[in-house]
């Protein structure tokens, strides 16, 4: 099934340069971009973006690591394209992720882990709407 997802390519990457090399490896994963941008999380927005883990003891250092500098967001379509992209990401700890994947290569620790990506429908469409207009993405 044709699917969307978000993708955030996180301050860590960013700031070391690797957004060539991770859009790399989405595109070789079978994955196309529909919308791309890069722009900078206020705290607050940050706060807003992960909502969800409001609760967890790593919420305060997660977006305050996540507005600490530009991101690059992408909307990523395709075949089964949540699944797809988090098999591309590799688990959320980078010393867990398998060869390969973009947090295996890229990650530093388990916040700073280069990638975000949806895990549900839902989210991805919550997610996708958080930060791009109908105008700002592409049929392809
Ligand atoms: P992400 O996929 O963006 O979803 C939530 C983020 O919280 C996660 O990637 C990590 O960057 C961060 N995080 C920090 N500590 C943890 C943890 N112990 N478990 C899960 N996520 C964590």
């Amino acid at each position: 099934m044709q699917e969307l997802t978000l993708s955030i390519i996180k301050p860590d990457a960013v700031k070391r340069d690797l957004c060539g090399k991770i859009i790399q490896k989405i595109e070789d994963g079978g994955l196309r971009i529909k919308g791309l941008k890069m722009l900078q999380l206020s705290r607050e927005e940050a706060r807003g973006f992960y909502a969800v883990h409001r609760e967890k003891p790593f919420f305060e250092s997660l977006t305050d690591f996540m507005s600490s500098g530009p991101i690059m967001v992408a909307i990523l379509g395709g075949e089964g394209a949540i699944d797809k992209y988090r098999g591309i990401m590799g688990a959320t700890n980078p010393a867990e992720a398998d060869s390969g994947t973009i947090r295996k290569e890229f990650g530093l620790d388990i916040e700073k882990n280069s990638v975000h990506g949806s895990d549900s429908p839902e989210n991805a469409e919550i997610e996708i709407s958080y930060f791009f207009s109908k105008l700002e993405m592409v049929d392809r």
